[in-house]
């Protein structure tokens, strides 16, 4: 059955923006270690890619916290919430630390889509009880 939804929608202008402002340390703050790998390749080769990448990760694990139900509220965290990319291009969540023992507890389920045009990015979350 459904356990929750959540949707997000993103301004890359403003993903933008706090890189400007904070540089590096934003994307730290958003990005699990596999994704600021990924942040760090794609920003070398074409900088406007890297700020889709990061707006779209960004609105992913927002559209997942509202999946869950919690928001941004521990054990939920932007780095315990990882978007990674299956073989076939389509992304999935993989969890970490307490939020994946709050997740796997509950035995729930998630699935993620996210798109991305011009000046925003935008997800859709739904997370599946078994
Ligand atoms: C969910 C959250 C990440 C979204 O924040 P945001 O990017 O500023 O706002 P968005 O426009 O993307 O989304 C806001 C919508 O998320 C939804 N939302 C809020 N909390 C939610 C939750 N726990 N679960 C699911 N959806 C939630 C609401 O519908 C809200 O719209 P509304 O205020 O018009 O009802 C953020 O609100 C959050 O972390 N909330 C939980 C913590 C919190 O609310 N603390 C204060 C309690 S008084």
């Amino acid at each position: 059955m459904i356990y929750g939804i959540g949707t997000d929608i993103c301004d890359v202008r403003r993903i933008r923006a706090s890189v400007e402002r904070h540089g590096e340390r934003f994307a730290q703050r958003i990005l699990a270690p596999g994704e600021l790998a990924t942040w760090h390749a794609r920003k070398a080769r074409w900088p406007e890619r890297g700020l889709r990448y990061l707006a779209t990760r960004f609105s992913a694990k927002e559209a997942f916290s509202k999946a869950i139900g919690l928001g941004m509220v521990m054990p939920m965290t932007w780095r315990a919430c990882e978007v990674v990319k299956r073989e076939s291009g389509q992304p999935a969540i993989v969890l970490h630390g307490a939020l994946k023992d709050w997740f796997e507890a509950r035995g729930l389920r998630c699935h993620i889509s996210v798109t991305d045009e011009s000046d925003y990015a935008a997800s859709f979350c739904v997370v599946e009880k078994d």
